[in-house]
C-alpha cells in the first residue's frame, strides 16, 4: 500500500493546498506562532530567531485539524521528477513539502538556488526541518539511525544538544513532545504508518512474510519483478484492500487523499483499477523497502541516506541547505507573498 499510492497520493498532496483554497479557509489570522517560544525557556531559544529555513507562519485554525504528520516519508520516485524538470543550480523550483525526501534530493542532484516547500500542514514543516536540522549538526551513523533505521535510543539527548538551536520554536515543541517517536520505529508512526501497517497485516495474514523478505534481498530487478507479479502484487489487489481504499476516511487519514481528489479518482474509474495501474509497472526500489518492511537499509534508500548524499548536504558547512525555504501556506498563498520572477520551476 504504498507506491501503491504513489500517483494517488502525489494528487492527493497537490491538490491538498488547493483544496483547502476553495472556499474552505478564510483569510483570519490568528496568533504568531513564534510568540510560543516562552513556553519551553530551553537555551537553544534564545537562537530561534535565527533558524534558518522555516519561514514565520499565522497559526490559523485549519492547523488544528493536523495533530501530526501524514507523510513520514515522500511517496513519489525523485528520479522521475528530475527526468522531468531538469534543474539545474540557477533553478529556484517550488515543491510539495511532503516527508522531505523528494526535495533533499533535488539538492543533492541539481543544487538550485531555492527551493520553496509549500504544506497547509505545519508537522509537516516540523519534520523537513528535523531532517535539515538533523543533517547540519549530526554524524552519519546518527542520521541514519533516525531516518534510516528509524530509531535512535538517544533521540531527546540529540534534539537537545545540538539539533535544537536549528529549529524554530513550533518545531522543537512538536519534537519534545513526540519524542517518542524515534524509540522503535519511525516510519510506522505519522498517519501514512497505518497504510503501512495494513499492508504488512495483509502479507502477513496471507502467510506471504517470506515472500517479503526474499523481495528485499533479490539481487536483480528481474527477480524482484518475478516475486512481486507472483506473491505481492495479487495481495495489494485483493477485496479488503480495494473495499479500505473506498473509504474516504481511509484515504485521507491514512493515505493523505483529500475528498475532492478521491472524488476525481473515482470519476476516472473504479478505485480497483487504480490501484492496479499504480503498481504496474513495479515502482522504484527504496519505496517499496519502506513500505514493505517499515525502514531502510543501506543498499536501499533514498538519496539523503546514503552516505554520499548525505556528505553532499552536509559539504561546506552545509551549504546546499541554504537553498531551503519552508512555507506553511497554501501553494497560492506562497505564490501571492513570492515577487513575480523568484521562481523558474
Ligand atoms: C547559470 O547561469 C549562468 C549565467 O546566466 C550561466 O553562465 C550558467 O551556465 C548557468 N548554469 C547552468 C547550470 O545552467
Ligand atoms: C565545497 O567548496 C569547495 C571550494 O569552494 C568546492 O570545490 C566544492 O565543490 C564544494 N563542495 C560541494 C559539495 O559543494
Amino acid at each position: 500500500m504504498s507506491f501503491h499510492v504513489a500517483l494517488l497520493v502525489f494528487f492527493g498532496a497537490c491538490s491538498l493546498p488547493v483544496w483547502f483554497c476553495n472556499g474552505q479557509v478564510d483569510d483570519t489570522r490568528g496568533k504568531l506562532i513564534l510568540g510560543r517560544e516562552s513556553m519551553h525557556l530551553c537555551a537553544a531559544h534564545f537562537r530561534v530567531s535565527t533558524q534558518p529555513w522555516r519561514m514565520p507562519y499565522y497559526e490559523h485554525p485549519i492547523h488544528k485539524q493536523f495533530r501530526t504528520y501524514i507523510y513520514a516519508f515522500t511517496w513519489e520516485d525523485p528520479e522521475e521528477d528530475m527526468r522531468h524538470l531538469g534543474l539545474t543550480s540557477n533553478d529556484s523550483v517550488l515543491a510539495i513539502t511532503s516527508g522531505g525526501d523528494n526535495v533533499l534530493h533535488y539538492a543533492i542532484s541539481a543544487s538550485p538556488k531555492h527551493i520553496h516547500c509549500v504544506d497547509m500542514n505545519p508537522c509537516q514543516g516540523h519534520l523537513v526541518e528535523l531532517k535539515l536540522a538533523a543533517i547540519h549538526t549530526l554524524d552519519y551513523a546518527d542520521f541514519f539511525a533516525m531516518f534510516g533505521e528509524g530509531r535512535h535510543p538517544n533521540f531527546r539527548h540529540l534534539l537537545d544538544s545540538k539539533i535544537a538551536p536549528y529549529l524554530s520554536a513550533a518545531a522543537y515543541d512538536f519534537w519534545r513532545e513526540n519524542g517518542d517517536a524515534f524509540s522503535s520505529a519511525f516510519y510506522l508512526r505519522g498517519y501514512s504508518g497505518w497504510a503501512i501497517y495494513l499492508m504488512r497485516l495483509v502479507f502477513k495474514c496471507a502467510g506471504a512474510s517470506g515472500h517479503v523478505k526474499d523481495f528485499c534481498n533479490a539481487d536483480t530487478l528481474e527477480e524482484q519483478d518475478r516475486i512481486w507479479r507472483a506473491h505481492l502484487r495479487p495481495l495489494m489487489l485483493n477485496p479488503v484492500v480495494v473495499s479500505l481504499m473506498k473509504s474516504p476516511v481511509f484515504c485521507w487519514n491514512a493515505l493523505g487523499v483529500p475528498l475532492n481528489q478521491r472524488k476525481m479518482l473515482l470519476n476516472d474509474g473504479g478505485v480497483y483499477e487504480y490501484i492496479r495501474d499504480t503498481l504496474d509497472p513495479l515502482p522504484s526500489s527504496y519505496l517499496l523497502t519502506a513500505a514493505l518492511l517499515g525502514h531502510y537499509t543501506h543498499d536501499s534508500c533514498p538519496e539523503y541516506l546514503t552516505r554520499c548524499g548525505f556528505e553532499k548536504l552536509k559539504a561546506n558547512s552545509s551549504n546546499a541547505l541554504h537553498a531551503f525555504r519552508l512555507h506553511t501556506d497554501t501553494v497560492v498563498g506562497v505564490l501571492r507573498g513570492l515577487p513575480g520572477d523568484s521562481l523558474t520551476r
